[in-house]
């Protein structure tokens, strides 16, 4: 089962073809999959958009506790999970005789006889966020040692155990460092890439930038490195993991779909923001990503952008502020108006996508006819992203 945002499963899905994994939709934010060792490992590398793997331990039906610790005993956990490792619960259930989820972990580890993992503070992963709740940080990582995810979801009382295989989220790519405001996460970015047209080979700018994820995720795609070749996975502590196995996977690693080639990398990949800390937080990510040289990250405000010099036509890729006013009082309208009179103004040729939580500043560029190609959810706010085509729309 491939977990993502909900609205990137259509993206996902066209990630798990491009490494020829068989798939079928299952419901909101999930994509059901059978993978060998090798796909799994390969999947919880390459795929850009999605937000973990998980393995299914096994299903039976249970409308009672007695049923359910019965269920539970039957099942062979084995492949994945030693009871030393402490085991972290996210249970949910619907529609279901067994709606109490508290009672239900207990049970759960009653019978698996799992420990708890340590309290106290999460440690950091190595992007330096804590890892949220009920999400391991990196296997390995940190002073607390590995622990393993178990999501049981029981639905019309048919009970699900499945094994997570990613441990911290895949969007942690494991590169960054210092934060901007409002960071985006690097799945987000990647679809909103996707999902604009964007490919190796074509100019990137990102007038936006903040801490330059759009940016960052473009170079490495252009570099051909894959998004989740720089971590580690919670498989890498199972019983039956595969050393040989994930030392190939890791050494054919490239990155994903299209991925860049040295001439593709020439397209110029420009990310800009008015914010000196912006700025300085991009520049460091760039560099701890391995994409320093790749990426020119400038300070200014959208006012003065221009398209990179020499540069063919390409693809503005952004993220605006939205959801309140902008720092200095002005309204956001404004920002919005002047990013359309400078598209249409200094940017004949070129394409845009904008990715905003409201619809209504989309509007606000002036551009027209605008398509929303992407629909999905940043946190708990709906966003949309918003495509205007180069030949489409007039603004050239
Ligand atoms: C939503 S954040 C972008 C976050 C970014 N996508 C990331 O992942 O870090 C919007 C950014 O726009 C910048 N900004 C706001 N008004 C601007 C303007 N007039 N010109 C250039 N940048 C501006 C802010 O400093 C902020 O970093």
């Amino acid at each position: 089962m491939v977990v993502c945002i909900p609205g990137l499963e259509s993206i996902v899905g066209g990630e798990l073809d491009a490494l020829g994994v068989v798939h079928r939709p299952a419901g909101t934010g999930a994509l059901a999959a059978r993978m060998t060792d090798r796909q799994l490992y390969l999947a919880n590398a390459a795929l850009g958009c999605a937000t973990r793997v998980l393995v299914d331990a096994g299903s039976f039906t249970a409308r009672s506790f007695p049923a359910l610790e019965r269920g539970l005993a039957d099942l062979d956990l084995g492949p994945w999970w030693t009871p030393e490792v402490p085991l972290r619960l996210r249970v949910t259930s619907r529609r279901s005789k067994l709606v109490h989820t508290g009672a239900v972990e207990e049970r759960v580890r009653r019978v698996l006889g799992a420990s708890d993992p340590a309290p106290g503070p999460r440690p950091t992963d190595p992007d330096g966020r804590a890892g949220a709740p009920g999400i391991p940080v990196h296997p390995g990582d940190g002073d607390r040692g590995p622990e393993q995810l178990l999501v049981v979801r029981i639905e019309r009382d048919v009970v699900s155990v499945r094994v997570d295989s990613s441990g911290a989220p895949l969007h942690h790519r494991g590169w960054r460092g210092p934060q901007a405001k409002a960071p985006l996460r690097e799945t987000i970015a990647r679809a909103a890439l996707v999902a604009a047209g964007w490919r190796p080979g074509v100019a990137l700018v990102d007038p936006f930038g903040g801490s330059g994820t759009i940016g960052i995720e473009a170079a490495r795609w252009a570099a051909g490195i894959a998004p989740g070749a720089d971590r580690s996975f919670a498989f890498a502590d199972w019983p039956s993991f595969a050393p040989g196995t994930w030392a190939s996977v890791h050494a054919a690693l490239g990155g994903g779909p299209d991925a860049g080639t040295g001439d593709t990398a020439a397209a110029p990949i420009v990310v800009r923001d008015r914010d000196a800390g912006a700025v300085e937080a991009a520049r460091e990510n760039a560099t701890r990503a391995g994409v320093g040289d790749r990426v020119e990250i400038d300070e200014g405000p959208i006012s003065t952008l221009r398209p990179p010099e020499g540069s063919a036509p390409g693809l503005l890729v952004t993220n605006p502020p939205w959801g309140g006013r902008v720092r200095g009082g002005g309204d956001l309208r404004d920002v919005y108006a002047r990013l359309g009179h400078v598209v249409r103004d200094r940017f004949p040729g070129w394409g845009m996508a904008v990715l905003t939580g409201d619809d209504r500043l989309a509007g606000a560029t002036g551009l027209r006819p605008r398509r929303v190609a992407l629909r999905a959810r940043a946190g708990a706010h709906p966003i949309g992203l918003h495509v205007w085509r180069p030949d489409g729309d007039g603004h050239t």
